[in-house]
């Protein structure tokens, strides 16, 4: 459900949002993931090898929690959750395949970067949203004025998050959990160098668990 996601990814503060070109990776991403502390993949569909990824990873890491980032479309939605996505992530709000997914009981977060989108979320009976691009849309300072109006919807903020910013957003009461690249970047990935993204995870991790302390 919706809920049980929100408390994942709350207690990881942080999700890996990957981007994965040979799905052959994928296991020894999953064992980095997790090694670094942030057992979770959110799976891009930019790249043919995205559903072959996440059933590897299904398949090999059962620790995992394992979801499809950039479903744009219902076929999107369905490759996924057949390949085996324990959630779904938007850049946006696709209507068809949010609503396929939630009939599923599978949990979708829509990406809103507006009031009406917001809105609009809402009325779908989804409260888990994705705030995308976060940074260049105001960052912390907008999550903070969308409280106002909004104090019931929750955000995963994604979009330029990194490091040294990943506080800022942790601190405000209507944010779960921050996503990125930056913790499984593209060109370690590339070049498959897993001891930086196991390191990356646990930079990451350990700045959560400096916040929270
Ligand atoms: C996403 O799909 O959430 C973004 O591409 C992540 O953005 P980032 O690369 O700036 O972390």
């Amino acid at each position: 459900t919706e809920r049980e996601l929100v408390e994942r990814f709350s207690a990881l503060g942080v999700v890996p949002v990957v981007t994965i070109d040979d799905p052959s990776l994928a296991p020894a991403l999953g064992r980095a993931l997790q090694a670094g502390g942030l057992p979770a993949a959110e799976v891009t569909f930019r790249t043919p090898a995205a559903a072959d990824s996440i059933a590897e990873l299904r398949a090999q890491c059962p620790d995992l929690l394992v979801g499809a980032g950039t479903v744009c479309d219902l076929a999107c939605a369905k490759a996924a959750v057949a390949a085996g996505a324990q959630f779904c992530v938007s850049p946006g709000i696709p209507a068809e395949a949010l609503d396929w997914c939630l009939s599923e009981g599978v949990p979708f977060v829509p990406g809103v970067a507006t009031p009406t989108e917001v809105m609009r979320a809402r009325e779908r009976g989804v409260k888990a949203l994705k705030l995308f691009p976060a940074q260049v849309l105001g960052g912390p300072a907008l999550i903070k004025a969308l409280a106002g109006p909004f104090a019931d919807v929750h955000f995963m903020c994604t979009g330029g998050v990194r490091l040294d910013s990943a506080a800022d957003y942790l601190a405000q009461p209507t944010v779960f959990c921050v996503g990125g690249t930056w913790v499984a970047p593209p060109t370690a990935l590339a070049s498959h160098d897993l001891a930086t993204v196991e390191r990356l995870c646990r930079e990451a991790s350990a700045e959560v668990a400096r916040i929270r302390r």
